[in-house]
């Protein structure tokens, strides 16, 4: 039992793998925070607590004037007591009035893991691999309860929080904030590390220290976003990749965010995440809860590397379904660089015949494809096939791709609507809006009303009938633009508020449904890029499109603070043509080959125009890619020199077993004279030796970590260089 309660210390001890949480119940009422962080096996509560009397302005819970939660690390807290900190939630009353006031009642503690229904979370496949704890807070003056839960995984460093809000009174409960989480730590000498960016920029590493106030990342875009994934850490300040205390905070949801961490006058810091307070309210009737996502607390001891692996592995392992989480992906092409809206049914059949001779194994037909849509500016709900362009209709297409070997992927946008569209025009009142308001457009489009039933079902069933009426077993979904004007035709005043995170839980209903309906079918999440990669999608789709910026530069900086919490597998990687379309860069076919190759792999470039020499080294790049392409999926990820401190990139995957690795090495630009470069490698067996690109020497784990391999000097001229080592254990 990883989870138990020790009576005389008034204690929860959560043991998970390599760490331990410690929650007490102090004054018989209040729950305390008292530890998070590496394994204490048989934990002295009353010598880690660590608090003292404050003379300050803040009140007293007490009589004798001594006890102000202000001053204490709690668990979950309220709002309108002695705590003047971020509250974890707060709650309006019929009468107006925003005090509430939990104490403890009781706790139960049970094998696995309880689903969180209609939301995206973590899973068990045994029972027996976690335990949760659920613990009851109530105020009983106005029905409220709270339930916590703490799941804890035996095989991860991971504890998983969520809190469920319900009205057991007899009059309505106004949630005006219901966060998933909070914590306190006793100290502010951390940094904290977001991944922020923007479209074709995204999820670059962030690292600043903590100063008194608040310091947070958010969205409010109706979607995680592209500039601030919902993601943060924690991080003492000496630590790095490989030593050091690392807290991760991961939020499994896709819609708007808040992550903060307050640092008080007592130089202690509140950490918090969940659902953005900011626009939201939810009106809980008698009877009626309210679940918040999940957030996925990763602590590692070890640096950054070790909190990623632990990200890594659970994300794939347990928040990724289905046939494909452990199916090798397809290697694909994608006709959308190549065609942008300007194709027919002979050009793709020419760029799946090419390709396929070079072993590509998927032809993804792009944006284009239905209603009148030869530009961005209409047709979206029109979801039935172009004839002008595919006379034949997605199953001859589809037919033909497979003739080659190969399969056939479709992309959609199924949550927009085109106000050019036949959809719109028999039902203008199914996007977002606000009555009497203009409707703003993002990129010509407006966003279906996922808040309705009747919206989701028309669109499971649109999807659905596309995909049952030809051979497809790959779908893109995208979705490109945020939300305005938020607000739903059939919300009464009360819960207009509620729209944005009602729209996710439509949202999730109808990819629940539809990936649910057609388990044959791999799909992959887009939002111009990667604007919704985060992990709630990931509990429905395995893959995600990572940006479009398809520039090898910087695609090292994209990819490595992606990598920071997503596992490779996730990350869709493709080869475009150069001078780049987005950057109008220029770099090698390898340069570009070897970035591509660190995710999942493919092309997006019309392989028809390209030389046969060009061919014949795209040819070698899918063998290449291909053999390795397990371990790129479910290996370890070790970074080594980040793009963010310089010109040389390098990262690494190891099999579980280590005897497999293929080690990738960037320089961006060249220097005349350059000193001696060597770097260190990471996660290898130190007393096995490897064999490094087929060659005969042996060369020993140890020196390899130690030691590093020396870049040769023939990388030495030319910019946007790199190399790829493979490494295999010598038997
Ligand atoms: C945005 C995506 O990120 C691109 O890859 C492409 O699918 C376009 N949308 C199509 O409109």
């Amino acid at each position: 039992m990883s989870i138990t309660f020790d009576q005389v210390q008034k204690s929860f001890i959560l043991q998970a793998k390599n760490s331990t949480y410690i929650i007490k119940i102090l004054r018989d009422k209040y729950l305390a925070h008292v530890y998070w962080g590496g394994k204490i096996p048989d934990p002295s509560v009353k010598h880690i607590e660590n608090s003292t009397s404050r003379s300050s302005f803040s009140a007293c819970q007490d009589e004798e004037g001594k006890f102000s939660l202000d001053n204490r690390p709690c668990e979950y807290p309220s709002y309108g007591n002695t705590d003047l900190r971020m509250p974890a939630y707060q709650i309006q009353l019929p009468n107006g009035t925003r005090i509430t006031d939990l104490s403890y009642v009781s706790y139960e503690i049970i094998q696995g893991k309880p689903e969180l229904k209609g939301l995206p979370a973590v899973y068990t496949e045994a029972a027996a691999e976690a335990d949760t704890l659920l613990i009851t807070l109530s105020d009983e003056l106005i029905g409220l309860e709270v339930v916590l839960s703490y799941t804890v995984f035996q095989d991860y460093d991971a504890v998983i929080r969520s809190a469920k809000i319900v009205n057991k009174g007899n009059s309505g409960l106004k949630l005006l904030r219901a966060l998933s989480m909070s914590i306190d730590f006793d100290c502010a000498d951390f940094d904290m590390m977001s991944l922020s960016g923007s479209w074709a920029r995204e999820r670059h590493v962030v690292r600043r220290p903590l100063v008194n106030g608040t310091q947070s990342i958010e969205s409010r875009r109706g979607a995680s976003g592209h500039s601030e994934n919902p993601f943060m850490a924690l991080l003492s300040r000496e630590a790095t990749e490989t030593a050091g205390d690392v807290y991760g905070f991961s939020f499994v949801y896709s819609g708007n965010f808040f992550a903060g961490a307050e640092v008080d006058q007592y130089k202690t810091t509140r950490v918090v995440m969940g659902i953005n307070p900011f626009d939201f309210s939810w009106l809980l009737e008698p009877g009626e809860a309210f679940q918040t996502p999940e957030v996925v607390m990763v602590y590692s001891g070890r640096g950054l590397g070790d909190m990623s692996r632990t990200y890594h592995r659970l994300y794939r392992n347990r928040l990724a379904r289905g046939k494909f989480r452990n199916a090798l992906r397809p290697v694909v092409i994608n006709n959308w660089e190549a065609t942008y809206f300007d194709f027919n049914e002979e050009k793709l059949k020419a760029i799946a015949k090419d390709a396929s001779k070079l072993g590509i194994e998927m032809l993804v037909l792009d944006d284009g494809w239905f209603g009148r849509r030869n530009s961005d500016n209409c047709s979206l709900g029109d979801w039935y096939v172009n004839l002008e362009k595919l006379p034949g209709g997605l199953k001859a297409l589809a037919d033909a791709v497979n003739e080659y070997g190969m399969g056939f992927g479709l992309w959609f946008e199924p949550e927009m609507i085109s106000p050019d569209s036949d959809l719109y025009r028999a039902h203008p009142d199914w996007c977002l809006h606000v009555p009497d308001r203009h409707r703003s457009l993002g990129r010509n489009q407006l966003i279906l009303d996922l808040t309705r039933k009747d919206v989701q079902d028309t669109v499971i069933d649109m999807i659905s009938g596309v995909l049952s009426g030809a051979n497809i077993t790959y779908v893109k979904w995208d979705m490109n633009r945020n939300m305005s004007e938020i607000g739903s035709g059939l919300l009464p005043p009360e819960r207009q508020m509620e729209t944005a995170h009602r729209y996710m839980l439509g949202l999730y209903r109808v990819m629940e449904t539809i990936t649910g309906s057609f388990p044959d079918i791999l799909f992959e999440s887009c939002s111009g890029g990667g604007g919704r990669f985060d992990p709630g999608i990931l509990y429905y789709m395995p893959q995600n499109w990572t940006s479009d910026d398809t520039d090898g530069v910087e695609r090292l900086k994209i990819q490595y603070g992606t990598s920071m919490v997503y596992p490779g597998s996730v990350m869709t990687a493709h080869v475009s043509a150069v001078p780049n379309h987005q950057t109008g860069r220029n770099t090698s076919l390898e340069f570009r080959g070897h970035v591509a190759m660190a995710g999942n792999f493919g092309y997006e470039l019309d392989v028809t125009t390209m030389t046969e020499e060009e061919k014949a080294a795209v040819k070698i790049q899918v063998e290449i890619y291909k053999e390795m392409r397990s371990l790129i999926q479910h290996g370890d990820f070790y970074r080594l020199l980040s793009p963010f401190d310089g010109n040389v990139t390098a990262w690494m995957y190891v099999s579980e077993d280590k005897k497999d690795a293929a080690v990738f090495f960037y320089r961006v630009l060249t220097t005349p004279n350059d000193a001696l470069f060597r770097f260190k490698l990471a996660g290898l067996k130190e007393d096995a030796g490897y064999r490094v690109n087929g060659g005969e020497a042996v060369i020993g784990g140890a020196q390899l970590m130690n030691y590093g391999i020396n870049i040769p000097a023939e990388l030495g001229r030319g910019d946007f260089k790199s190399r790829l080592y493979r490494l295999k254990m010598k038997e």
